[in-house]
């Protein structure tokens, strides 16, 4: 999340869902109809069956039988980052009750009332703040969905008015689970960067002092989620995201791969970890950030806490030299400064892989 755009947009009335929905509405309200190509339809079971995001075993990557364990879970890691974008990640290190920590306030947080909640704004045009994000017009659709978002990390991105006094222990359990994942974000960098044949610390060498913030996103119940959406189409700016899932969480989140809308199942425990689109810039495209969104259940809510993890906003992304061959494989993305990424990212709607135009080189 990049310095705060100044802005006097007219946003009209974004209704807050969770209080919509209170008012037992007979039918869903127009704003949040989506055009027939972009509804969330659901994906028949079949496809369920044939398609699972990979699923990478951390505990094979740090402490490895044999070094040919080591070395499948590598080629695991890296088919998952090629064709997929995504993977969940297994015997991951984080403690139970810290996950269960995070989980708690932030549903504590969202069950609060709407004037409680209120008093950490998203303002229009910005991204921290509890609210609804990427609104730009009067006239653009709405997400079925409320949003609680913080920056983390470096301390200049907070903004401590919007860290909440209530829950009692949010900021502390938030805190606190920010660390576990900011270690585990580098633990995979460190991987994956073994996976593309470059010394382990590329990464961490490259990005500085990283920028790390939180979305939490709450998914009411929505008695048409044929009409809906949970969270538009879009790829993530970050380098890596990490997303959380409520325990026994219904399907929400689908990615799209080969032009179909692939559900992710929950695992126990796991936390999905996906390629944003930095990641993809540097690996010259080898590595894919992948379009993907969310969807509603007709009887569950859903909270997912999402945690981007991305280079220092001073450093230089371009396709890094190693993965760049000017006869067999060009350079497809310009040069640009990580903020002023983040900037567009931030100051544009969500829009399938269209903020990552800014960066592709067009022939
Ligand atoms: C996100 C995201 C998906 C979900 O917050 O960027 O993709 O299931 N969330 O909440
Ligand atoms: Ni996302």
């Amino acid at each position: 999340m990049a310095p705060l755009p100044i802005s006097s947009i007219r946003v009209g009335n974004i209704e807050d869902v969770q209080e919509l929905i209170k008012s037992k509405p007979n039918k869903v309200p127009e704003r949040f109809i989506r055009e027939a190509n972009e509804r969330g339809v659901l994906v028949s079971h079949k496809t369920h069956l044939h398609h699972h995001i990979p699923v990478v075993d951390l505990s094979k990557l740090s402490k490895p039988h044999t070094h040919d364990d080591f070395l499948f879970e590598i080629l695991k890691l890296s088919q998952a980052c090629e064709d997929w974008g995504f993977f969940q990640v297994i015997n991951h290190g984080i403690e139970v009750g810290v996950v269960k920590d995070i989980e708690k306030v932030a549903k504590e947080f969202f069950e609060m009332p709407l004037e409680e909640k209120k008093k950490y704004p998203m303002e229009p045009g910005t991204v921290q703040g509890y609210g609804q994000a990427f609104i730009f017009s009067e006239d653009q659709k709405l997400d079925w969905c409320n949003m609680f978002a913080l920056g983390v990390h470096p301390p200049f991105i907070r903004n401590p008015n919007l860290w909440p006094s209530k829950p009692a222990r949010f900021s502390e359990n938030l805190e606190g689970y920010s660390k576990e994942i900011r270690t585990l974000c580098k633990r995979l960098l460190k991987y994956i960067a073994i996976s593309l044949d470059l010394k382990e610390e590329r990464f961490e060498e490259m990005f500085g002092e990283a920028v790390q913030a939180v979305r939490m996103n709450y998914y009411p119940p929505c008695s048409r989620p044929d009409l809906v959406l949970g969270l538009s189409p879009h790829s993530d700016g970050s380098a890596l995201t990490v997303l959380q899932q409520s325990k026994n969480s219904c399907v929400g989140l689908q990615i799209l791969k080969d032009n179909t809308w692939v559900p992710v199942l929950p695992l126990p425990n796991a936390l999905i970890i996906n390629i944003g689109d930095t990641i993809e810039v540097l690996t010259n495209g080898k590595y894919k950030s992948v379009e993907h969104r969310a969807v509603t259940n007709r009887e569950r809510d859903r909270l997912t806490i999402v945690t981007f993890y991305a280079p220092n906003y001073e450093v230089k992304i371009e396709p890094m030299g190693e993965l760049v061959d000017h006869e067999t494989n060009p350079c497809k993305y310009r040069s640009y400064n990580h903020g002023d990424y983040s900037y567009h990212y931030v100051s544009n709607k969500l829009q399938g892989k269209k903020s990552l135009d800014f960066a592709k080189i067009l022939n």
